[in-house]
């Protein structure tokens, strides 16, 4: 099942999470609301660590995992993920202002970004980053010379395009990628120096910049891990290649993040232990091929930490039978219950947005009552506002049920909008038997001070 690992069902029906019932969690915070399993995340964060570092130490070489804050950065939560042992990842400015907040060391705080403001770079660098992940050649003197206006050396690691995107349960390879991100390892038609190359040696050649490694992000939500190992392979031929040329040896490869989690109640998500141990071994392979050093490794999950640690927690509204065309026969028909919640694509545009499937379940109470084909929506004024598409529920569900939805916590409210002027839930964390507000919910008076009218 796609629920945090503390949830239960009491003997009464109703579900708890961090042993606190979500009768007194929508009692003392409201709905909607993001509800953190503490406990979970913590231990997703420590079993991803642990993974990669014993495979890694099995090949002798060194492992750094860092948070992707993208899924959902918090003050709390970027403690959590120091505090287990992990750095922590930033896309933004923000999300730098978050992280350092939060106390994260600015050495355990990477920087990526394809349009990074010179506010942003700076800011990077005045916190003493350990990395800025430099996505074009046009940021490679733009770093190089803020480096230089502060008197500082900036780490830097290239974004780099393999060639190999994954997502779902395929990966495919294209040499040629059409996307906004990093420089090609791909020679254009003269065959001359990849992008990529190219960059790399730009960035030897400017003495404001220590380059660290190469970095690549394949794709996310990616449940067949064979394109990581196909990544790990271009990436580190690409080292290769750049130390035949400059006799530069990068010690560092991240292949970012990206790891499947499971979404239904049938979905089986990616184990960090078995992917660890095959990237591992293929990262030492074809180092002895090339005849090249191990580098220390990184990878950066987001949605494997946060997203099965979340749910987010809804009270049903109005609840209306839909008859529906549809079946083998022209004039078939069926009912589909519609069950509204008092949130929607404001707090979730994932569905909306990807297609994304989600499971959900009445959480208040138990019900013998039949099952019936439901699809839970919003309250926002568009049809597309489906919060999950398909789901059974049972048949006397109503107004004023708490009903939950599974495998929020990623991308969930760090992609949330005020949408229809709806107000931004709370992030409330559930640990031993207590609950705790980490972001408060937003006010229409929040929205109303930034109107100036
Ligand atoms: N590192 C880099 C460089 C990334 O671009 C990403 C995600 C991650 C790490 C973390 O990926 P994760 O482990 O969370 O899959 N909004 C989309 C996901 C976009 C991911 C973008 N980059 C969604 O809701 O599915």
């Amino acid at each position: 099942m796609p629920w945090p690992s503390t949830a239960r069902r009491r003997d009464d029906g109703e579900l708890e999470v961090g042993g606190v019932g979500v009768g007194d969690l929508a009692a003392e915070h409201g709905t909607p609301a993001y509800v953190l399993d503490e406990a979970d995340f913590r231990a997703r964060a420590r079993a991803y660590r642990q993974a990669f570092e014993a495979a890694f130490e099995q090949v002798g070489a060194g492992v750094d995992v860092y948070y992707a804050g993208k899924a959902l950065l918090t003050v709390a939560v970027a403690r959590w993920a120091t505090q287990e042992g992990l750095r922590v990842d930033t896309a933004s400015g923000g999300e730098l202002a978050v992280a350092l907040r939060a106390g994260v060391p600015g050495a355990a705080i990477g920087l990526h970004g394809n349009n990074k403001a010179d506010e942003e770079i700076l800011a990077a660098l005045d916190a003493g980053v350990g990395r800025i992940i430099v996505d074009s050649r046009v940021e490679i003197d733009r770093v190089a010379d803020l480096a230089a206006a502060r008197g500082v050396v900036a780490p830097v690691m290239l974004r780099v395009t393999t060639g190999v995107h994954a997502g779902g349960h395929e990966y495919i390879s294209t040499a040629h990628e059409d996307q906004k991100f990093g420089l090609s390892v791909t020679a254009g038609d003269d065959g001359g120096t990849s992008p990529a190359l190219a960059a790399l040696e730009a960035i030897v050649a400017r003495p404001e910049l220590e380059l660290l490694g190469i970095h690549s992000h394949i794709g996310s939500q990616i449940l067949d891990p064979s394109g990581f190992e196909a990544a790990a392979r271009v990436v580190l031929r690409l080292r290769a290649d750049l130390a035949e040329r400059t006799g530069v040896v990068v010690e560092e490869v991240d292949l970012g993040g990206g790891y499947g989690i499971a979404y239904l109640p049938t979905d089986e998500a990616l184990e960090p232990s078995p992917v660890a141990r095959d990237v591992a071994e293929a990262v030492a392979a074809v180092c002895s091929e090339l005849s090249m050093p191990l580098p220390r490794f990184s990878i950066e999950p987001g949605r494997a930490i946060v997203g099965p640690a979340g749910l987010t927690l809804y009270t049903v509204g109005t609840v209306k039978p839909v008859t529906v065309s549809g079946g083998s026969a022209d004039d078939e028909t069926f009912t589909r219950l519609y069950v509204s919640v008092d949130g929607g694509m404001s707090d979730n545009i994932r569905p909306a947005l990807y297609g994304a499937d989600y499971h959900a379940e009445l959480v208040g109470r138990s019900s013998d009552a039949a099952k019936v084909l439901a699809r839970v929506v919003g309250k926002h004024c568009e049809s597309g506002d489906i919060v999950v598409h398909e789901v059974v529920l049972p048949s006397d569900v109503r107004a004023g049920d708490l009903l939950a939805v599974a495998a929020t916590g990623a991308y969930g409210r760090s992609m949330a909008s005020n949408y229809n002027a709806l107000t931004r839930p709370p992030v409330v964390a559930a640990a031993d038997g207590a609950s705790r507000v980490l972001v408060r919910r937003e006010t229409v008076e929040d929205l109303l001070a930034l109107d100036l009218g």
